[in-house]
């Protein structure tokens, strides 16, 4: 994996560095507005090499809004987005393509390209932004088939021909086609059923552990940020309203984040017995 990209901006000092260096994505006072309507309202929020950070809110809160605009997709009315210490959107064509070289991206709807195949889907990234062989393309994408542990038969199938959980699969392929730094996934497990959405959650947890992936996940998902999410954010009023471990999204005193996070759902997923171990560190 290449280096991080070192920030001029940023003080020389070795504690501040070696704090600074451990975030590879730092968005400032963001804020986006549809016409009248203000989505995200001077948000700050801080991704950490190495993490998963889980990133929930209610429906229509503006998950899906910031992702994008963190991906230069939506436009931004006020703030700062730093990727890997590089101001994102607005530098150089060439820095910003050195940022899209090193993230993924799930999206939430249309997650794979229908007339493609899924070898095919997987070579999209690198035909975008590599300069390789057709040969060594097809090599490195039945690669990333075994990565995420799909049948190498899966290859030639188009995404019609496949199960929900295997098309989520062949997305994260894609999205691991350019040996990413950080991926972000828009509702990784939503459709899937409780095991498959598990063993989703394990190999997210897996890659992380074994390429040392950052890991920005938008969810619904109360097992994934039980099980698998080291940090969660919260979105609501247009900001960050609380973020840290499941203990703090436990103790926080917020009529929405109490009835989610205690909410019927999630008392059978975090058991009195189960509660004292999550706060101890599995998050
Ligand atoms: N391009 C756009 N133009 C106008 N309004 C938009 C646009 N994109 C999103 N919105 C609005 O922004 C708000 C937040 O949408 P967003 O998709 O981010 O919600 P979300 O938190 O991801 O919800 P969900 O959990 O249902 O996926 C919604 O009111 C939506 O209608
Ligand atoms: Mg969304």
């Amino acid at each position: 994996m290449p280096p991080l990209v070192s920030d001029p901006a940023r003080p020389n000092g070795a504690a501040a560095a070696s704090q600074d260096d451990d975030i590879i994505i730092r968005v400032e006072d963001v804020t986006v507005r549809f016409g009248e309507n203000t989505i995200l309202d001077n948000l700050s929020l801080d991704v950490r090499r190495g993490e998963i950070l889980g990133f929930v809110g209610p429906s229509g809160s503006g998950k899906s809004v910031l992702l994008r605009t963190i991906l230069g997709l939506n436009q931004k009315q006020g703030g700062t987005i730093d990727v890997f210490g590089i101001n994102y959107p607005e530098a150089s064509d060439d820095d910003r393509l050195a940022v899209e070289r090193r993230w993924g991206v799930l999206f939430q709807h249309g997650a794979l390209f229908s007339s493609l195949t899924v070898l095919e889907n997987i070579e999209v990234p690198m035909r975008e932004y590599l300069d390789l062989s057709p040969a060594l393309m097809h090599e490195l994408a039945r690669l990333k088939l075994d990565l995420v542990g799909l049948p190498q038969d899966a290859a030639g199938k188009f995404p019609s021909e496949l199960s929900g959980g295997m098309i989520k699969r062949a997305a994260l392929a894609r999205a691991l086609a350019l040996d990413p730094d950080v991926v972000f996934l828009d509702e990784p497990t939503s459709g899937l059923d409780p095991i498959g959405a598990a063993d989703f959650d394990q190999l997210i947890m897996t890659l992380r552990d074994t390429l040392g992936l950052s890991v920005y996940m938008v969810t619904h998902d109360l097992d994934s940020l039980f099980q698998a999410c080291d940090r969660i954010a919260v979105l609501g009023d247009g900001k960050v309203l609380v973020e840290g471990p499941l203990s703090t999204m436990l103790a926080f005193d917020h009529p929405w984040v109490k009835s989610y996070f205690h909410g019927k759902r999630a008392r059978t997923i975090v058991a009195p017995e189960n509660a004292g171990h999550a706060q101890e560190g599995i998050v």
